[in-house]
Order: structure tokens, then sequence, then C-alpha cells
């Protein structure tokens, strides 16, 4: 499929948007939900695909789970009310389902398999069942180290555990599986990474702390959780690319309400405020539990910026849009320690590179992020963008087309739909209305 991508109207983009819910705290408030005591019910819950692909595969667990739109309610079976599934459950595109049902499911008494697509079937999961093994617990995958796996559900015991990768992904895995052990488990994380499942667990009645040192968190086991209302707050990554939007094209004014604001989450507002844009940020009154606010951004010229490993973890999946916008911005910036992105849903480095260079930008790969040299106008080599089956690479390819002097186009942009669904009509809205549907 290929879509027509229009440059952005004259006077920039402007106007107010509430996007959808945060896809990383939807996946979790099923998880937990599903894992608790009694009825959670979820607002503003993300119908993307990935998170569709989390309720099927607890639906197939046999959890009852109703979605009206982006409310969701959630019948909790208790830690270990799963059932034996009849069939492979299908993991989709998403790695964060499979990494946290990974640790979810290694403590119940089942065994179950685990399939994805075939960009999730190549990426990386002994960073998950290695640790794992810790706890007791057995998860058998390919000779590649990738999908299918097989979760033998075991016995847990507690551990300790010091990550050599930062990924939250793989912590959410490790607090998970801890839940299922006796006595307490202790994490140590390679840098601080989204801290969403501590949050949530906790409002849960989950005994989680973290330590002031930021990276070390104790989870005691066999915890009694409670179903509750969780109301998801707008999700930072969609957003982020309407804020990169409005840094990009001259005259922009644009206002995002009730987004996250979580602070392992912002570092896309830092950056951009480091580069010279124009943001203004009004905290939500904090009730308890995971922040968030109104984010209003103006175009402002940018300049360069170096990020490096530290940065990393608050931005890696904002970091193809951080390309995107120092490839517009006064000087050569540079970005190292992201290795990361290689094992992303695309190998987001050259993807990110193979597609800003359709644009004229010079940009050199490395192993382990960017260099990328800014130029005020850029200067089309082809119309032809590609999300790769990426949905963050389509969107980042949608934004960057609005800065060319021509028409572009983007095939397979149905990825889109894996954490943005109604990106395009929302796109619509700021653009006054210029056509991308
Ligand atoms: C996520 C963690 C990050 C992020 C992904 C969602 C999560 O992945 O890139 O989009 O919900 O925990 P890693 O844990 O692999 O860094």
């Amino acid at each position: 499929m290929m879509k027509i991508l229009q440059k952005a109207p004259k006077n920039g983009l402007h106007g107010n948007l509430t996007v959808p819910g945060d896809k990383s705290i939807s996946h979790r408030a099923l998880m937990i939900g599903a894992i608790s005591e009694g009825k959670t019910v979820i607002e503003h819950f993300l119908c993307g695909e990935d998170c569709l692909s989390t309720m099927k595969a607890l639906q197939d667990l046999g959890v009852k789970i109703v979605r009206n739109g982006n409310h969701v309610e959630v019948e909790g079976v208790g830690q270990t009310g799963f059932k034996q599934p009849e069939k492979p459950l299908d993991m989709g595109n998403s790695g964060t389902t499979t990494r946290l049902m990974m640790g979810l499911l290694a403590g119940q008494n089942l065994d179950a398999k685990m399939e994805g697509d075939s960009s999730l079937s190549k990426r990386p999961m002994k960073r998950v069942s290695e640790p794992l093994k810790k706890f007791g617990a057995k998860v058998e995958l390919s000779d590649q180290g990738t999908l299918p796996a097989i979760v033998h559900g075991k016995k847990l015991h507690e551990a300790t555990i010091k990550m050599d990768v930062a990924s939250a992904q793989v912590k959410s895995a490790l607090i998970f599986a801890a839940l299922y052990a006796d006595g307490t488990s202790t994490i140590v994380e390679k840098l601080p990474t989204r801290d969403h499942t501590e949050i949530m667990l906790r409002a849960f009645g989950a005994d989680v702390k973290t330590a002031e040192d930021g990276v070390t968190i104790s989870v005691s086991g066999k915890p009694r959780l409670k179903g509750r209302k969780v109301v998801v707050p707008s999700d930072i990554s969609s957003a982020a690319f309407f804020i990169a939007a409005a840094a990009l094209i001259p005259g922009s004014e644009t206002t995002f309400e009730n987004v996250s604001l979580n602070p392992t989450r912002t570092g896309i507002l830092h950056v951009l405020c480091k580069m010279g844009g124009n943001v203004s940020i009004v905290p939500d009154p904090n009730e308890s539990g995971e922040q968030s606010g109104t984010i209003r951004v103006k175009y402002a010229p940018l300049r360069a910026i170096e990020l490096t490993e530290e940065d990393v973890p608050s931005i890696i999946d904002e970091l193809p849009l951080v390309a995107m916008l120092a490839a517009s911005a006064d000087g050569t910036s540079k970005i190292t320690g992201a290795a990361e992105l290689r094992v992303k849903e695309t190998d987001r480095i050259a993807v990110t590179a193979q597609e800003l260079r359709k644009f004229g930008v010079e940009i050199e790969e490395l192993e382990d992020g960017m260099i990328i040299k800014g130029r005020e106008n850029w200067n089309v080599q082809t119309q032809k963008l590609d999300s790769h089956g990426d949905h963050r690479i389509g969107m980042m390819d949608v934004i960057a087309a609005l800065k060319a002097d021509c028409e572009m186009e983007l095939e397979n942009e149905a990825a889109i739909d894996i954490s943005y669904p109604t990106f395009f009509s929302d796109l619509a809205k700021i653009t006054g209305g210029v056509k991308n549907d």
C-alpha cells in the first residue's frame, strides 16, 4: 500500500491535540489487571495493534476482557489463574507483549508457546530468558535466541540480578517473575529506564521499592494485587511526532494536553530545549502515580546536539525523530551509545539514515549511533519513502515530508497502526485539513 504525503501549510501547524493513550502503560494495565483480584477498568486505553496483541494473548490465557472503544474492563483471575492456552499465543509485532509476558508466564502452572511476525521473530529474546533462569524459570528459544519461544511454568525462587542491558522490557519481565517468587528479589538496572511497571504495581498493592540510586529495585514476592481504575495519559512518544513537526516547520504553534510527563520518558523535551526549541510545559495537578501535563511547542530555529549513552533510555523511541530534527539544525549532531536502535522493530540506525538521505540529508551511520549534518533546506533525491514495516519510521517519514518542497509517497504506511491508528486524522487537525488521509 502507498500513501501520498503533503507538504506543510505555509503558515505552519496550529491547534490543540489530545493524542491516544500511552502504549507502555496500556500494556501494563492489561497485564497487571489480569493477575489481580477483581475488576480493573482502563480509560483512554491505546487501541493500537501492539496493545491488542497483549489483550488477545491474555484472552487466550482465559482472562475475560471487554473493550468498548478506548474503555476496557478486565476481570482479574488472580496471580496464578491463567489457563493452559489451546494454541500458540500470537505476539504480533510487539516486543513489549513478548518480553513482559515471558516474565508473567514463568511462574504460572502451564506451558505456553509464543509466536510473532517476521520482524519480531528476528529480535533478541535471550536478554529475557537468561536472567529469568536465576528465578528457576525455563524459557526455550530458537537456536538464534529468538521466537518462537516456549515458556514452561515453574515454581520460582527469589533472585538478585544485575542487568547488562538498559531495557524496561527486560526489567519488567524480571519484576513480574519476582512477584511469583518466595521472598524478596533485587534487580539492578544498568541505567534507569521507564518505570511504569513499578508505579502501577505499587498502585495495585505490591511492595516494589526503588532505592535512591534510581537503579536498584526490590520486589516482595506473592503480593495480593487488587484490581482498580487506571486512567492512561496520552503517549509522549506519539505526541513527539507532532512536537517535532512544530519544531521543524516555521510559523507552527501547537498544544498537547494530558501527555505523560513521567521523567523517564521526557528526554525529547529536554533535547528539544537544548537544541534551542521553544517548549513550555504545564504539569497537571499530580494526584499520585504517573505524571502528566500540557506541552506547548512553537517553531524556533534549532542548533546541533550531542547525545551519549546516559541520554538514550529516556529518548530511545524518539531518536529517529531527533536525527530528523538534527538534519534541519545549525551544525553537526552526534548520537552515540544507542546500539539498542539496531534491535528495534527494524535496525533504526540503518533505516533512519536510509530514509533521511532521500531528503538529501548527509548522515553517517556509526555502530552505535549517527552523525548528522544539519542544513536549512533539504534537497529531495527520491519521492518514495518506506516505513520498512516500522511504525515509528513511517511516522518520521510523514513528518519529514512536511518540510519537503514536493509531494512525497509512503510505502507500507499500515505499520503506523501498531502504535497510532489515528495518526493521519490527528495530523489533519493541525495542518488545517491539508489532506493526508
Ligand atoms: C518499552 C520499552 C522500550 C521501548 C519500547 C517500549 C516498554 O524498549 O523502546 O517501545 O514498554 O517497556 P526496551 O526495553 O527494549 O528498551
